[in-house]
């Protein structure tokens, strides 16, 4: 018996055909635009995909939660903020937080209201939003206000409160003769949420395209607020999931009992 290894039987590899004339002669950049077109019809379908939207905003930090109540300050930032700009905010104030007015927060903060001020990161910012009058903004309490995820769930631009309304014509917002607003708008394709008017579950989407997408890709995920004794706002640690605060450019359930007419979930 021989000790040498069995020579291999198998045919020697084709050599590869020669390239068409005319053909490409660097095929990276085809690759490349191959990839980038995948890439962006995948983030287009992110709203449909089940726990898409929990591992996107874990990833990008909104999923975080502070220990223990977080009371909240402003970001530091004027344009944003004006005179509220940096300022703890207080339910009994109501010059400096008038009802039917909107300001940013940043949630979990950084504890610089500076620091959060110059933070892009929409996933870790929250519209505030003090209702108007007709829908208790003047009560204070912590239900004058709801509060918001910066992250549409329809294609993640950053929806802004439109208080335009024809109610109450020494409130902020009153426009006599205009169409009552009252939503949260997006401005890249017009969903619009509820902030609670005519009963409709807060933060659902009752406009545009946010709208008819199926639940929980339907709804504005929110902070859970409360107050301390002194009237300070705080956020209660959230629970970053659909059937309660939502998961940050995903969305959230309404109307399952936990929610409905209610602006803390909890
Ligand atoms: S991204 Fe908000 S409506 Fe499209």
């Amino acid at each position: 018996m021989s000790g040498e290894a069995p020579k291999s039987s198998a045919p020697p590899a084709p050599a590869p055909p020669p390239r068409p004339a005319g053909a490409p002669a660097n095929k990276s950049r085809r690759r490349f635009l191959t990839l980038f077109a995948v890439v962006g019809g995948l983030l287009t379908l992110v709203p449909w995909i089940p726990n898409m939207g929990a591992f996107l905003s874990s990833s990008a930090g909104g999923a975080a939660t502070a220990t223990g109540n977080q009371t909240i300050i402003l970001d530091e930032n004027t344009l944003e903020n004006g005179n509220a700009s940096g300022k703890t905010v207080n339910v009994n104030d109501l010059t400096t937080f008038p009802p039917n007015s909107t300001w940013v927060m940043t949630y979990p903060s950084s504890g610089s209201p500076s620091i959060d001020g110059q933070n892009p990161n929409t996933f870790v910012k929250f519209a505030l939003i003090r209702l108007p009058k007709e829908l208790g903004g003047a009560n204070k309490s912590a239900s004058d206000f709801v509060a918001f995820s910066k992250v549409c769930v329809h294609l993640w631009c950053s929806p802004n409160y439109n208080p335009t309304q024809s109610v109450d014509s020494s409130e902020n917002g009153y426009m006599a003769g205009e169409a009552t607003h009252e939503l949260y708008e997006c401005p890249c394709h017009g969903s619009g949420y509820s902030v609670g008017a005519d009963g409709k579950p807060v933060g659902l989407a009752l406009i545009g395209p946010a709208s008819v997408q199926p639940a929980p890709t339907n709804a504005i995920p929110l902070l859970t607020l409360t107050t301390d004794t002194s009237g300070n706002l705080q956020v209660v640690p959230p629970i970053w999931d659909v059937d309660h605060n939502g998961v940050v450019a995903y969305g959230r359930v309404t109307g399952n009992g936990a929610f409905t007419g209610g602006y803390n979930p909890q």
